[in-house]
């Protein structure tokens, strides 16, 4: 585990090769061994390898996600927000569950942020995929997980890095 944490970095340049009948089973498996608050099952996927539908949903927001339409896969991680009061937690559990499958798998991968986000000044990224996907109102878009043979390489960020600074111990600051 702590290897694919320490090499897992964001990738937005892919291949163009597919990714394997097994290896779309594998990603599958983990999102659906993520873990939901009381087991709820909140979240609702849906997997997507069409090329027009990969090109449509890299516009779903103006930036940061235009890479999706080289991915050989978008994770649409989305959820039945009537389910649960936290699907936010389910599906970023899940999302970040599949990110380190797919690193894994040797695969790159990167996180779509949707939830909250524009497509423009009247519609949200949220609603426009919706339309596009047939998905009805209460199910909620939180991300796109793209995923792909990697088209680049980015280097482990050194331990020396890491912003110890952010952790305390028993306190945050002195107790008044
Ligand atoms: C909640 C969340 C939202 C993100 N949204 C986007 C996004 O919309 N587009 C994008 O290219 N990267 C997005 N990222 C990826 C981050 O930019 C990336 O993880 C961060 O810069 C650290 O880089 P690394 O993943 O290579 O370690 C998102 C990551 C998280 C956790």
């Amino acid at each position: 585990m702590m290897e694919i944490l320490r090499k897992r970095r964001s990738i937005r340049k892919y291949t163009g090769q597919p990714v394997s009948r097994q290896a779309r089973d594998l990603l599958v498996e983990a999102l659906l061994r993520s873990p939901t608050s009381r087991n709820g099952k909140s979240w609702e996927f849906i997997v997507v390898d069409e090329a027009k539908l990969l090109e449509s949903l890299s516009r779903a927001k103006p930036n940061g996600g235009a890479f999706l339409k080289e991915a050989a896969l978008g994770i649409v991680i989305a959820a039945d927000s009537t389910k649960s009061d936290v699907w936010v937690e389910d599906t970023a559990i899940a999302a970040v569950l599949v990110q380190a499958t797919a690193e894994w798998l040797g695969l790159g991968s990167c996180w779509i942020q949707i939830r909250n986000r524009p497509h423009d000044a009247q519609v949200t990224a949220e609603s426009f995929i919706q339309q596009l996907l047939g998905l009805p109102e209460h199910i909620k878009v939180a991300s796109i997980i793209s995923i792909g043979h990697p088209a680049e390489s980015k280097p482990a960020l050194p331990a020396s890095e890491l912003a110890y600074h952010k952790v305390r111990h028993n306190h945050y600051s002195t107790v008044l």
